[in-house]
């Protein structure tokens, strides 16, 4: 039980570049695939493909597929952000600022192509790319909300497998929107009526990552009692 809480725990996003010339052993490659076939999803609809990029010239086209952020991005990022490790710790929500350009940090910045151009795809020895089919929704779920997070529960077993196997790990959702949508595509053939919610990478750093502070809310902050804010005080038992 244990064991399964600490996987849980360490599991984390690593935002570098990975290896190239380090592939992934095919039987890890299996075990994470095999870790999201088993993945619940709504009516068991299992309504997503993957298509597994190992080959290096398709890689390198992905790699190489550049776009602009946005400026919603922009502006919703930034409400997302804590500007000191303090203040990520008191928060307990959200990602530090330092990840960012400095301009990206200014209320009301707006982007611009010259300075302000991405490589969303960093490099990795394998991509996946996940794909789903809209028209296929579970039942009666408006905005097919249900097959969405059963996307979300995919994502979650094949990470925490590829972090059980000490493989990095990370999810690339720029892939599925705007011109970049548009180009990975082109490359893989993949037909218009299936969306691209996101990719994964997947390897091992090139240089060692630098640790990210990680936080999260007590449980206390999320959890109520018989009834909405009524305090849930069970919580003494050391976990
Ligand atoms: C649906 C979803 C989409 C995400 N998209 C991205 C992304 O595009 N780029 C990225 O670097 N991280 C992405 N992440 C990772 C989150 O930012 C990350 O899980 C969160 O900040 C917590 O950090 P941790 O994974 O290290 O615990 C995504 C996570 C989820 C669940």
């Amino acid at each position: 039980m244990h064991e399964i809480l600490d996987i849980i725990r360490k599991r984390q996003s690593t935002r570098i570049p990975f290896n190239s010339e380090r592939p992934i052993r095919e039987e890890d490659l299996k075990q994470i695939l095999e870790a999201g076939r088993w993945a619940p999803t709504a009516h068991n609809m299992q309504n997503f493909q993957i298509i597994i990029v190992d080959d290096k010239k398709v890689l390198d086209a992905i790699e190489k597929i550049e776009t602009m952020v946005s400026e919603t991005f922009i502006q919703e990022n930034l409400e997302q952000l804590s500007f000191s490790e303090e203040e990520l710790l008191k928060k307990k929500v959200g990602i530090l600022g330092t990840m960012f350009p400095p301009a990206w940090k200014t209320p009301g910045y707006k982007p611009h192509e010259d300075r302000d151009s991405i490589r969303p795809v960093q490099k990795s020895p394998v991509l996946l790319i996940v794909v789903y089919d809209p028209r296929r929704r579970a039942p009666d779920s408006e905005g097919d909300f249900l097959g969405i997070v059963s996307l979300g529960c995919v994502m979650e077993n094949m990470w925490l497998m590829a972090n059980s196997l000490g493989i990095s790990f990370h999810v690339v959702s720029a892939i599925g929107r705007g011109p970049v949508e548009k180009e990975i595509r082109s490359i893989l053939n993949i037909p218009d009526h299936l969306k691209i919610p996101f990719a994964f990478r997947l390897g091992y750093p090139v240089s060692p990552a630098a640790k990210n502070l990680r936080v999260r809310r007590d449980i206390e902050d999320f959890t109520h009692h018989n009834r909405f804010g009524n305090r849930y005080k069970n919580l003494e038992s050391d976990l």
